[in-house]
Order: C-alpha cells, then sequence, then structure tokens
C-alpha cells in the first residue's frame, strides 16, 4: 500500500552566544554548581542578547533547516513556529520567520503547547502534509524562556535556556511500515486538571504582561518520569516494536534525571539517548529540534535511524512522536 509520510529533509538549529555557568548564577541567587548539577544535570545555558529574539532566533534556525534540506526558502508552503515565548501577542512568530526568510504566502502559524510545543507542531504538520494541505513544511520550537523568569526565584530561573532549532518536512511515498522514512505515529495528551503544577503568573488576557513562570517542581518531576514511562510503552505497543527497535531517543531536555528514567524503562543504554540538558538547560519547545539537530550534526543520527521524540511541559501537556529520519 502506498501512503503519504512527512519526511524530516534537513535540520537546523541556533543558540545564542551568551553562555551563562551554574557559577555565574551562584553570583545572582543562593544556589550552587553541585547543587544544579546533582538534581538536574546542568552546567551552562544560552541567554538571548538584547538585539536576540524568539523571531530573530527562530529565523536563523530554519534558515539552516532549508540550506540542510537543499530547498530554497519558496520551496516552503506551511510554517509552524511552537512557542510560548513569541516576540508579540500578535502578529505570530511564524509570519515573521515567514517574511524574513522570504517564504512565499501560504500556511504560517504559532502552536502553544509549551515543552510539548515541538512534539504537538510536528503531529499537527505531518497531519498537514499527509492532508495534502502543505507539501514541504518548517516546523520550528523557539524560546527566549530568559524573558518569562523571576531572575530572584532560585527553584525555576536557574533551569531555562535560550535556543532554537527546526526541521524541514516534506511529502514522500511510504509503504505504510515502520520501515518507511517519514513521521510514523504520534501520540498527543494534555489534563488541564494539572494546570496550577506549572504555569506564568500572568499573560495578555489578565495582567497585560507575560508573567513569570511558577513551578511545583517535585509534583511536575512525578508527572514527567510516570507520564513519559507510559507514554514510550503506548508508542511501542501502536506499531508493535521492541524496546531494542528503537535506535535513538531524542527527549525533551528537561532534566537528566527524568531523560534516565524514560531511557531505563526503555532499557536503552544511555549512548543511544540523545542528552544536550547540560550544555543547553531547558528551551522548552526548543530542546528536542536543538537536540536532534547537535546529534544530526555530530554524525550520531543517520539517514533511517529510528527516532522516538517525548515531552512534558505546562499545561499539563505530554506527547511523544516515532520517525524514521
Ligand atoms: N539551589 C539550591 N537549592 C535549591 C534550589 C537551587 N536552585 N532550588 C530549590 N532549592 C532547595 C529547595 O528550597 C529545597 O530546600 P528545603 O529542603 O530547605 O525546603 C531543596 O532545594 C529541595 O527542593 P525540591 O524542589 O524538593 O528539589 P528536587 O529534588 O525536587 O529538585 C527540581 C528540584 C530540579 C526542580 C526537580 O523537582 C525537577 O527537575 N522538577 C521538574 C521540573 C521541570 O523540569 N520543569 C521544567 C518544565 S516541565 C518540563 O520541562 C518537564
Amino acid at each position: 500500500m502506498s501512503i503519504k509520510r512527512s519526511v524530516i529533509a534537513g535540520t537546523g538549529s541556533f543558540l545564542p552566544p551568551q553562555i551563562v555557568t551554574n557559577k555565574d548564577l551562584e553570583k545572582k541567587v543562593d544556589t550552587s554548581d553541585e547543587w544544579i548539577v546533582q538534581r538536574t544535570g546542568i552546567t551552562q545555558r544560552h541567554i538571548a542578547g538584547e538585539d536576540e529574539s524568539t523571531v530573530t532566533m527562530a529565523t536563523q534556525a530554519a534558515n539552516k533547516a532549508i540550506e540542510a534540506s537543499g530547498y530554497k526558502p519558496e520551496d516552503i508552503d506551511g510554517i509552524i513556529v511552537a512557542t510560548t515565548t513569541p516576540d508579540n501577542t500578535f502578529p505570530s512568530v511564524a509570519v515573521q520567520v515567514q517574511a524574513a526568510l522570504g517564504v512565499p504566502p501560504g500556511v504560517a502559524f504559532d502552536l502553544q503547547a509549551v515543552c510539548t510545543g515541538f512534539v504537538y507542531a510536528l503531529s499537527v504538520a505531518d497531519s498537514m502534509i499527509r492532508s495534502g494541505a502543505c507539501s514541504r513544511m518548517l516546523v520550528i520550537g523557539a524560546e527566549t524562556m530568559s524573558r518569562i523568569l523571576d531572575w530572584d526565584d532560585r527553584t525555576t530561573c536557574v533551569l531555562f535556556g535560550d535556543g532554537a532549532g527546526a526541521i524541514v518536512l516534506e511529502a514522500q511515498e511510504g509503504e505504510g511500515t515502520v520501515k518507511d522514512r517519514g513521521v510514523i505515529s504520534t501520540h498527543l495528551y494534555s489534563d488541564g486538571r494539572l494546570k496550577d503544577l506549572l504555569y506564568t503568573d500572568g499573560g495578555p488576557g489578565t495582567t497585560g504582561k507575560a508573567g513569570a513562570i511558577r513551578m511545583k517542581g517535585r509534583d511536575v518531576f512525578k508527572n514527567a518520569v510516570s507520564l513519559m514511562n507510559d507514554i514510550v510503552g503506548e508508542v511501542l505497543d501502536a506499531n508493535d516494536l521492541n524496546d531494542s527497535d528503537i535506535d535513538w531517543l531524542v527527549p525533551h531536555q528537561a532534566n537528566i534525571r527524568i531523560i534516565q528514567a524514560t531511557a531505563d524503562k526503555l532499557s536503552m543504554p544511555y549512548e543511544k539517548v540523545v542528552m544536550t540538558v547540560g550544555k543547553h538547560g531547558n528551551t522548552s519547545a526548543a530542546s528536542i529540534p536543538l537536540a536532534l539537530d547537535t546529534a544530526v550534526k555530530a554524525g550520531m543520527i543517520k539517514k533511517g535511524d529510528l527516532l522516538l521524540f517525548e515531552a512534558l511541559g505546562g499545561g499539563l501537556t505530554w506527547g511523544a512522536a516515532l520517525a524514521r529520519f
């Protein structure tokens, strides 16, 4: 049976050059390098400079993904940007990237599912490509988390970083099996009853300001471990696969302990898990495409490898996707 698949044709990413180390944070809040590394695995994060924003970082990452795909901006007919930190309440980051890159008129919009944003965007783009609405799309995760942090709150400010990652996703014919290249299955969830575990204390419709991140860290941690364990099992079952069929786990990069718990559930050696949280911190919707591009550029992920993406974030939202690179 011949079916349409959404194949990753190119990846790209951008990290702002300014690096803030744990030692730098020791000077701002009552914390220590040892505490941060032990609890999270994070040693440093990139923070946007004054002239950098979600739009500028998304544009750079998207430009590199287009270059890697061998296409030109005029070949793109859809853009989805997963972000919680848009430059403006409107217009969307996506239309600003479209204008900056010279992508012709077509579909362009933002999608907000916090740290799960990229998995949601991948799922929506895959549906649009398989339905024939678009044939070659940019799917971007981009965040300037530093602008919604309370830099006096040591329980949150040490965790996050800024950056952007992007992929070009294009329609190709497949045979309808897990051997096909492209997105094989996506699995999305949310549970608004858990909204108070992770939120911002403001927004355009209430305070008129973006607000700052507030979090019940321990509860988020517990939910993340158990929901990620469940969802990776669901992906394997849905596709009739065993743990050993997965070549690479490309998880949301929030905390090394959450990632290792998911890898343990899959009996995956840590060498098969892409880990960038140590150097990037938690870049929310940007973390998976940043990790993917890092692993592709390092020659780790190769054409034909079976990838498992998974993420959890505010909402709570969570999700996973299986794709052959
Ligand atoms: N430096 C030093 N001490 C700190 C810091 C800090 N930066 N932050 C908190 N502490 C203190 C607390 O005040 C507390 O002190 P107390 O015992 O005197 O009250 C102590 O450390 C332990 O605090 P806990 O919150 O219980 O520490 P925990 O082991 O749970 O680790 C952490 C906290 C790292 C936030 C963990 O819960 C976690 O990673 N949760 C997941 C949160 C997350 O990743 N959120 C991101 C968005 S969601 C996502 O992306 C998955």
